[in-house]
């Protein structure tokens, strides 16, 4: 069977060869231009003047643009058109474009923009969540505020409250390849452009508005993206609208490309967070109320920055039923950079907030974190079911034999024992582990995002080109999905040819992100699959006058009675026979109904389950940390590939673990981004991956109707890496009776300090 076997990703080779092609290898005609933008030097202020006489007369400059010289639309927001391309009188960021320049080199365009005089009458800036909170600086007028039950009442009665607060970085994407666009002029003003997006509909969407086109004279296309994990939801919007307007100008072909520090200072990154908790528990360590205050930076612009915070609030109970609960969700406008999608979307931050809250609530009830953690999960299969604080029911609770299996796996119970006893034997190096769950809702929020199309055909040799409306980004989606294709023709997977996703092709598509990418479009391919499979059976079934369930698909062959054909061969047939071999397909997600302002319902489809064990070190005299081991097991339901998935798990937790370990992001008093480049932001290595990495897949089935029964894995494992934390704080408990109450990222100087408050 073709699904399910743990192939490699089809781009492998070309890979690791180098020849895999992204936009910035596209080859352009020689009269191609070159495009920078020119960025704001303040995080506020009034745009005074704005001298570019300079910049018009560098060398190879062709074209500058500002505000002014966009005929239809100035606007890249993926929302509320809040965004202009370009500052038109005040700009709210360091870093927001004011101009941009088409020249005849890249150099040439980033040298000319350097060249203005930019006069900025400054104002004050918001830069952090108190100066937000204090002016009353947000988005929409108040905060979000969720409730089921009365939780000051449940307060007043449990045995115990504990109070806390933390704060939780945000984090750059780092994918390996920069934005990138490209815009080539057609014929009769039509635009194709080339994007490294995960939403090429949007794209095509922002870039037609700009342009004053109907979207059908834009057509966008992504072969494959260097990494996106969100931040090519909507940072690629810019990029490609200053393409277009530029090309649609000049008549000529443009091409983006940030460098990488004007990317990380540009573009948005994760959400920030401070999150306050008050949990209530009677005296056997069971949840009676949580109750949660999340502060959000979302930056100068709204982008999905709604969502996002909606998303951690849906995940503040993680894998614990809490009877009572109440979050309230402040989305704070500040004059940084907009925040954006990344990997999980505002789950990561939620569900960070209770399994930090449990650790605080572990250590003062010295209650072991595991039995605190088993006590409060949701109920399994058999059970009464429970409810979700947004009233989704949990049908599908698979974390309490996956936990078993995994202290088991991982020795956990011996390994506790003999972290304690290293840790009374060794005064400068203290250890640390920690087990953490993840339960992480799959679907869209916006429920109409829950659909997808795909096109397939089938050429009269017998093989196959498929399109869907996915995007790869190295997640391996086009793999599975044309595994799913080979399975059901059964031919091999070779024998179907990835082409790149076009909005030509498959329209109205939606971004590829929410881990939804292999559920949607595999559905897709598999309608349109099973639409042309028909049309063959049924041609076969005249043919030979015999029932369909007597023709079979399999190994390359067509099994009709016991006569035995090539795929290919009945292909030419049925061609010769005048029958349609293309067919579009199209899923949408059953099930869903959500009300975000109420925030009740059912959101989402189904919960992808996982649980990692985490052993770390820490240096108490310089801070330092390390990850020893980490053992994993995750649930990708019935995996559509499961060398991939392990990937995804292994790459997720790892990124997950540098977040809240050593990715740090700071910005000065005047909203400069000061880490812009990887010599002062610091993500994880091959190196800080840990010396021992256990993974493995959950042997399961996903309960809904999904594709072949798998579950969406790319964003789930992130939140495995919060264990990794966890176990820092367990480190720093063994310096001292106090409870670490340890920020994110826990940096070598957040240990430190941490050390010094538990042995106060
Ligand atoms: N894996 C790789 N290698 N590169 C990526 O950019 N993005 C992540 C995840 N895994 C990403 C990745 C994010 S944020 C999402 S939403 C999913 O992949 C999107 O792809 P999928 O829906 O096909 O899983
Ligand atoms: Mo992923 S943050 O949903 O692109």
């Amino acid at each position: 069977m073709t699904a399910g076997r743990p192939l490699p990703h089809d781009s492998a080779a070309l890979h690791v060869s180098g020849a895999a092609r992204y936009v910035d290898d596209i080859p352009l005609p020689a009269n191609a231009l070159h495009l920078a933008f020119g960025l704001s030097p303040e995080a506020h202020g009034r745009l005074r003047g704005l001298d570019l006489d300079a910049v018009r007369q560098a060398a190879g400059v062709i074209a500058v643009f500002t505000a002014e010289d966009l005929r239809f639309a100035n606007d890249v927001s993926p929302s509320v058109h809040d965004e202009p391309l370009l500052a038109e009188a005040e700009v709210f960021y360091h870093g927001q474009p004011i101009f941009l320049v088409a020249a005849t080199s890249h150099r040439a365009a980033r040298k000319a923009a350097k060249l203005a005089k930019i006069d900025v009458d400054p104002l004050p800036a918001i830069v952090t969540i108190d100066q937000a909170l204090s002016a009353d600086s947000r988005f929409e007028d108040g905060p979000v505020i969720w409730q089921n039950g009365d939780v000051d009442n449940a307060l007043a009665r449990a045995a115990q409250v504990i109070e806390g607060s933390v704060e939780l970085g945000g984090q750059e994407h780092f994918y390996l390849e920069g934005q990138a666009s490209a815009a080539l002029p057609q014929d009769d003003g039509d635009m194709v452009v080339h994007s490294s997006t995960q939403h090429p509909t949007e794209i095509q969407h922002k870039v037609a508005e700009a342009l004053g086109l109907p979207m059908h004279a834009v057509r966008v296309e992504t072969r494959r993206m260097g990494g996106g994990f969100g931040g090519k939801e909507s940072q690629g919007n810019a990029l490609a609208v200053a393409c277009a307007v530029a090309a649609q100008a000049t008549g000529r072909p443009c091409k983006m490309r940030y460098d990488r520090d004007d990317d990380m200072v540009i573009t948005g990154k994760r959400h920030d967070f401070r999150i306050g908790y008050r949990i209530g528990v009677d005296g056997t360590g069971r949840l009676l109320a949580a109750d949660f205050t999340h502060l959000v930076r979302c930056g100068w612009a709204q982008d999905l920055s709604l969502p996002v915070a909606d998303r951690a609030m849906l995940h503040a109970d993680n894998a614990y039923h809490i009877p009572v609960m109440r979050i309230e969700s402040h989305r704070l406008k500040t004059n940084t950079a907009s925040a954006t999608a990344f990997r999980g979307f505002g789950g990561p931050q939620g569900m960070f907030g209770i399994e930090r809250a449990l650790d605080h609530v572990a250590h003062v009830l010295r209650m072991d974190p595991v039995d605190l953690r088993r006590r409060n999960f949701y109920s399994g299969p058999g059970a009464p079911r429970q409810h979700t604080h947004y009233g989704m029911e949990v049908e599908d609770f698979d974390l309490r034999p996956m936990v078993s299996a995994l202290l088991q796996r991982s020795d956990y119970a011996t390994r506790r024992a003999s972290v304690d006893q290293w840790n009374r034997e060794n005064a400068v190096l203290k250890k640390g582990l920690a087990l953490s769950p993840v339960k992480f809702g799959i679907s869209f929020t916006l429920t109409h995002l829950n659909q997808a199309g795909a096109l397939v055909h089938v050429y009269q040799d017998g093989s196959v080109a498929m399109n869907h409306g996915g995007t790869e980004m190295g997640q391996g989606l086009n793999q599975k999905v044309a595994q799913v294709a080979a399975r059901i023709f059964g031919i091999g997977p070779d024998r179907v040819r990835i082409t790149a996703t076009d909005t030509a092709k498959v329209p109205n598509t939606s971004a590829t992100a929410a881990s939804s990418g292999s559920d949607l479009n595999g559905m897709a391919v598999k309608a349109a699959c099973e639409t042309i499979k028909s049309r063959l059976v049924q041609h076969l079934c005249k043919k030979f006058s015999v029932s369909d369930k007597e023709i079979r698909f399999e190994d390359g062959k067509v099994k009709v009675c016991d006569q035995v054909f090539s795929f290919a061969d009945v292909v030419q047939a049925a061609y010769l026979a005048r029958i349609s071999l293309s067919a579009t397909g199209y899923y949408r997600t059953p099930k869903l109904s959500w009300d975000r302002v109420k925030g009740r319902g059912r959101p989402f489809f189904y919960f992808a389950y996982g649980v990692a064990a985490t052993e770390a070190v820490v240096d108490t005299l310089t801070g330092e940390s390390r990850i020893l081991r980490a053992d994993i097991l995750h649930d990708a339901g019935a995996s559509l590939n499961p060398a991939l998935d392990i990937g995804q798990v292994e790459g997720g937790y790892v990124q997950g673990a540098g977040w809240l370990t050593m990715e740090e992001l700071l910005w000065d008093d005047d909203g400069r981004l000061l880490t812009h480049a990887p010599a002062t932001y610091k993500i994880p290595t091959a190196r800080d991956a840990p010396e021992v990495f256990n993974v493995a897949l959950w042997d399961g089935e996903n309960r809904e109707e999904t594709i072949y029964r798998s579950k969406a894995v790319g964003e789930p494992p992130f939140m495995l890496g919060i264990s990794a934390f966890l176990a820092l704080s367990d480190a720093v408990s063994a310096c001292g009776p106090g409870y670490a109450d340890l920020d994110a990222p826990a940096t070598a100087e957040r240990i430190l300090a941490a050390i010094n408050r538990v042995r106060a």
